[in-house]
């Protein structure tokens, strides 16, 4: 029986809500660009890095696209995505997530960060969790988004800890994936609390049982 010493958490999703922000801000290129885009294409984008959400966007375009063009797609719709994450505050954080950090820690057990996102210690700042984490991994970091595991093994290294000794939480079945690609547990919640993959399930972080999952 292996006894769980670190928490990895996914930022978007299970931390924070930044899932209007991503839309919005991705519907407005979209929509400047005449590609088709709504919600459901946006369930699609989570977990998965901003060039590959791009690529998935312009599955729908009708005229092709040069790298460049690309690059500056991406980097237009981040233009809009910082200037609504800008406005994100202590309210944005997710149920449960406050409470679960607090738990942990005074249980001894080393919490962190694991997301593809590369505006983490933005988002941190503005909802003042910029310190609350004993390591941070992210987007600015890697160079495989999930489903690779390789931003979860960073966390891991980050805190010093084995693989098996961490418990990842995820909202995307994407980061499931990852975490036991990366030979740890998952917890899914959110979009990934029906993921039959997961080690763990629940709603949110408010219904998680989390002591019971760290024997
Ligand atoms: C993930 C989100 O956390 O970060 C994805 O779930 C997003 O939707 C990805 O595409 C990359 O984010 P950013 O902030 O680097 O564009
Ligand atoms: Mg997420």
């Amino acid at each position: 029986m292996t006894l769980i010493r670190g928490v990895i958490f996914d930022l978007d999703g299970v931390i924070v809500s930044t899932d209007d922000c991503h839309y919005r801000a991705w519907k407005r290129m979209a929509d400047e660009e005449h590609i088709a885009f709504d919600r459901a294409d946006n369930e699609r984008l989570r977990g998965v890095s901003r060039m590959e959400s791009l690529a998935i966007i312009l599955e729908r375009a009708t005229v092709p696209y040069t790298d460049a063009q690309k690059a500056a797609l991406a980097a237009r719709k981040n233009e809009y995505y910082v200037e609504l994450i800008h406005s994100l505050t202590p309210a944005d954080i997710l149920p449960g997530a406050l409470e679960t950090l607090a738990a942990l820690k005074t249980k001894g057990v080393k919490i962190a960060i694991g997301s593809s996102s590369r505006n983490t210690p933005l988002i941190l700042k503005q909802i003042g969790l910029d310190k609350a984490f004993d390591a941070v991994a992210d987007g600015n970091g890697i160079t495989h988004s999930k489903p690779d595991p390789e931003v979860f093994l960073l966390a891991a290294r980050l805190l010093g800890l084995a693989p098996a000794d961490c418990l990842v939480v995820e909202d995307a079945d994407a980061g499931v994936q990852a975490a036991l690609a990366g030979g740890m547990k998952a917890l899914g919640v959110g979009s990934a609390a029906n993921n039959p993959t997961a080690t763990y399930r629940a709603q949110s972080l408010a219904e998680a049982d989390l002591t019971a999952m760290l024997r």
